[in-house]
């Protein structure tokens, strides 16, 4: 197995055609890392992640998951290879019961009723809360669900947008934290995230984006005492910061 479950190559992708948002863009995603993407409001990361996951059309470049090309592959697909994604907002489905929400996700599993105690095995706030509405949890449980739900598959990766957006620092930790561990246990994240010191502090590798394209990369300590990426992105003068 190559230490690389990720590798994105040349990646031009956007919404409107001719109107690439994204341009020649490059990154590999270490097995068992935590690498975390930050840059500027309107950056591209968003449209990065939904690039991967078979969620915008790429027009140039290629993605490969474990070797095999997966770059104009349907959503769908991509779930079944192993790939997850916890997008930025509407992640869960608020009118379900948090059982419902996991059940739709492992409708297809025939470990289902085991899978969903190790889930709650890892998720424990959300077992007596099995019954009530999603919509019902607060922001930091129903992150805890859309990563339940993303994790329920057994993915070898994760793509997770802003899990930590509109949390409380306390609860961002524990989302960060969370993640932190699911690598322990065989699962390769790549995050976006804008609280970017304390997502740095728990990550392996950071990408920094602008404008669609690579900035700049490096082991996210390195990134994380950069004097000048410090002043840009780190709280001195933070570019757009959302
Ligand atoms: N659904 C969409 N249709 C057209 N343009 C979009 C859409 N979503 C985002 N964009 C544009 O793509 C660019 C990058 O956005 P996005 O990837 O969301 O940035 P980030 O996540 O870094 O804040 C922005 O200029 C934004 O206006
Ligand atoms: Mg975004």
């Amino acid at each position: 197995m190559s230490d690389t479950v990720l590798t994105i190559e040349g990646l031009e992708a956007g919404y409107v055609r001719d109107l690439p948002i994204l341009r020649n863009v490059a990154l590999t995603l270490r097995r068992q890392s935590l690498t975390t993407i930050i840059g500027p409001n309107g950056a591209g990361k968003s449209t990065l992640i939904k690039a991967i996951a078979g969620l915008v059309p790429v027009s140039a470049g290629r993605i490969m998951l474990d070797g095999a090309e997966i770059t104009h592959l349907r959503p769908d697909r991509m779930g079944e290879l192993g790939l997850a994604y916890v997008p930025q907002t509407d992640n869960i489905f608020r009118q379900l019961s948090i059982r419902e929400n996991l059940a739709l996700v492992m409708r297809r599993m025939p470990d289902r009723a085991s899978r969903l105690q190790e889930l709650l095995g890892v998720f424990p706030a959300l077992e007596p809360k099995l019954g009530d509405r999603a919509g019902s949890l607060s922001g930091g449980q129903r992150q805890m669900l859309a990563v339940a739900m993303a994790l329920a598959r057994r993915p070898r990766v994760m793509l997770m947008d802003e899990p930590s957006a509109g949390l409380s620092p306390k609860i961002t930790a524990e989302v960060l934290d969370l993640a932190r561990g699911l690598t322990g246990q065989g699962v390769s994240i790549l995050l976006v995230e804008q609280n970017v010191k304390q997502a740095l502090r728990v990550s392996d590798h950071c990408y920094i984006l602008a404008e669609g394209r690579n900035q700049l990369d490096g082991p996210a300590a390195q990134i994380l005492s950069d004097p000048v990426v410090g002043e840009i992105y780190l709280g001195g003068k933070r570019v757009g910061a959302a």
